[in-house]
């Protein structure tokens, strides 16, 4: 037994300048957790409330005067119990008493400090004793969406590093990176070209274009690199769509041009990983998609599942999409976040452990892909706040004594 002997939840900064949370936990026996949340740009609807309605000054006023003393002398190693005494104190179904953001830093922030009193890292002590594996980098590249000012419509375009190296997949990522942004300049010579929310690039350019230069970049660092690669979109439909319509910038399709165009840009560019092709209600829209091109491409559910085990289990049941992104904020507490792991792995579905737009340099996402065994990663390619969770990876591989 390690209790919780004292804690601190404090206001920072995030990688786009907005206010988030940290939150540090201390035990008796001196050990320490420290965990901050991220923040979403395209939210799901469905998604736990980061905040309460008041904002995140109240949330942290009312953590400190309430939940911080329920806490104390808390069981850290006992997490289910931490878990649902943050429910309790919450005393909402989404987290809209407290803020999911505050209850997920305080989850994992407990999570790292039982790891800490044990003397291992987190991803040791969620894996047990048995052979862990690195997760694949899926790696932002072009973007839009909401993470840019006029870039594509569809909100990510992104490379898939599959070596069985994890810094050799991450750098690969970086190549096709810096590639995309020299044909950039070369198609642009003399126009400005940036970086979204993610450190994609932004370029004045459509989603065909973006597709097209993805495309040629990753089989060119692929072929050198003797790697194999793929190439991911995250549409995140629900953005663009409204009332029955999805928006492109030069066409309005209804739901079944949606999946045909889909199915067909899928088979045509080989795509390995489609995000959110469907706006966020469409389990029917999913499972038709899944029916005919699941067998190749992994259909990704973000703002269809939010990281929610009973959307998984409709999911399941209809045979929507096959695959979930997982992302902690999106239901509160780690506890939770495995839970559905948990169903997902049971049900076949194949996962990938999300960042998000917003991000700090907390790297617990990493400790988790390996912790938990989730086969692949989407943290960005480039960007501090991004890199921190590739360098934590690195530095796991190390340990594991992988080369
Ligand atoms: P976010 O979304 O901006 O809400 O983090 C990222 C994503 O859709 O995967
Ligand atoms: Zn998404």
């Amino acid at each position: 037994m390690a209790n919780i002997s004292s804690m601190k939840i404090r206001k920072i900064i995030d990688s786009r300048g907005n206010p988030t949370v940290e939150v540090d936990v201390f035990s008796g026996s001196g050990a320490v957790g420290r965990a901050a949340a991220p923040g979403g740009a395209s939210k799901g609807a469905f998604e736990v409330s980061d905040y309460p309605k008041e904002g995140i000054d109240y949330g942290i006023r009312r953590f400190r005067e309430i939940a911080m003393r329920k806490m104390l002398m808390c069981d850290l190693l006992d997490q289910k119990g931490v878990d649902e005494l943050l429910h309790e104190i919450d005393g909402t179904d989404n987290f809209s008493g407290i803020g999911g953001n505050i209850a997920i830093a305080t989850s994992l922030a407990v999570a790292k400090a039982a790891a800490k009193s044990e003397n291992m890292e987190l991803y040791r002590r969620l894996a047990g004793k048995g052979k862990v594996y690195l997760p694949y980098p899926v790696g932002n590249i072009i973007g839009g969406g909401r993470h840019a000012i006029n870039g594509t419509v569809m909100q990510e375009f992104l490379s898939v590093a599959m070596g069985n190296d994890y810094t050799a997949s991450s750098f690969a990522n970086v190549a096709v990176h810096k590639m995309v942004g020299e044909a950039l300049r070369r198609r642009f010579p003399s126009y400005p070209i940036g970086l979204g929310d993610e450190k994609a690039w932004v370029a004045a350019i459509d989603d065909s274009d973006a597709v097209d230069m993805l495309h040629d970049a990753i089989g060119k660092v692929g072929q050198k690199a003797g790697m194999k690669m793929g190439l991911a979109i995250d549409l995140a439909a629900s953005e663009f769509y409204d009332n029955g319509t999805y928006n492109y910038r030069d066409r309005k399709l209804d739901c079944g041009q949606q999946i045909d165009f889909i199915s067909d840009l899928a088979g045509k560019f080989s795509i390995k990983i489609l995000e959110d092709p469907l706006e966020e209600n469409d389990f029917e829209g999913f499972a038709e998609l899944t029916k005919r091109i699941g067998r190749d491409t992994m259909i990704v559910g973000d703002d269809l599942f939010v990281t929610n085990k009973e959307r998984l289990r409709k999911g399941i049941k209809m045979k929507a999409a096959n695959a979930i992104l997982i992302k902690p904020n999106q239901i509160g507490t780690l506890t939770d976040m495995i839970d559905t792991v948990r169903l997902a792995k049971k049900s076949g579905y194949e996962m990938v452990i999300s960042h998000r737009s917003g991000e700090t340099e907390d790297a617990t996402i990493a400790q988790l892909a390996v912790g938990l065994g989730i086969r692949y990663i989407k943290t960005g390619t480039i960007g501090g706040e991004r890199t921190a969770k590739h360098n934590e990876l690195i530095r796991i591989q190390e340990a594991e004594g992988k080369k």
